[in-house]
């Protein structure tokens, strides 16, 4: 589904990564692992268009299609979306209104359906007025999730879903991830924690710009 051929970039002058490749199947979950700085987020900045690829052999495939150069909407369009690791929320929105702005570009009948679609997929339903401030670290992640969901798309990168929570929040997470994965979504998840491996599909393992 997801191809990355031969990428290398960086920032400014400094290489970050070295002709990384790698591949998402259909209705995969796979995993990217690596210590802290060695490149991860980077691979999914790169995926999404954020950081242009240094090498002209560099190409990232979507279904077939090349979309080493397409923009983020267009990305959008085509059913990919990115969770950064930072970031991901309107702090000042509840969360029934980030749902409405992550959606704007829909109309309010496609925002509406898809709003109770992600209550149903987040379980948040029951928090829609608060604003994230008042949710905890794992209800935040489910909102930048939802967020996300509003695309309805058919692919995610999504950078350290299980940063910061505990144990049991950690497998309603994965749990979340896997109902996912049942509704035909595929992801390319990255995290640095080993331990949660077993519900992934394949992983990649990553150290300082270069897949071992
Ligand atoms: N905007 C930037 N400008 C310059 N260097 C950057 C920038 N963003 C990241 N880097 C550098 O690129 C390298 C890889 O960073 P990246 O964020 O991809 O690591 P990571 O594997 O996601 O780490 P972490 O687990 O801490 O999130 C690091 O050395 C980092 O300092
Ligand atoms: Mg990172």
């Amino acid at each position: 589904m997801l191809e990355v051929k031969n990428i290398s970039t960086g920032y400014d002058k400094k290489q970050v990564l070295f002709d990384i490749s790698l591949s998402v199947g259909h209705n995969e979950i796979v995993l990217l692992t690596g210590g802290n700085g060695s490149g991860k987020s980077t691979i999914l900045k790169c995926i999404y268009g954020l950081l242009p690829i240094w090498n002209k052999e560099g190409k990232i495939i979507f279904d077939g299609r090349d979309i080493t150069k397409l923009a983020t909407y267009e990305m959008v369009k085509a059913g990919i979306v990115y969770i950064p690791q930072k970031n991901n929320y309107f702090e000042s929105l509840t969360v029934h209104e980030n749902f409405i702005v992550s959606g704007s570009i829909y109309s309010n009948d496609v925002i509406k359906q898809r709003e109770q679609e992600v209550y149903k997929l987040t379980d948040l339903y029951k928090y829609r007025n608060r604003t994230p401030f008042n949710l905890s670290g794992g209800e935040r992640q489910l909102l930048a999730l939802g967020n996300a969901l509003m695309h309805k798309p058919r692919f995610i990168l999504f950078d350290e879903p299980f940063s910061g929570l505990d144990q049991a929040k950690t497998k309603i997470m994965v749990d979340e991830l896997l109902q996912l994965k049942q509704q035909q979504i595929s992801m390319l998840v990255v995290e640095h924690k080993k331990i949660f491996n077993t519900f992934a599909d394949k992983e990649f393992k990553l150290d300082l710009g270069k897949l071992i």
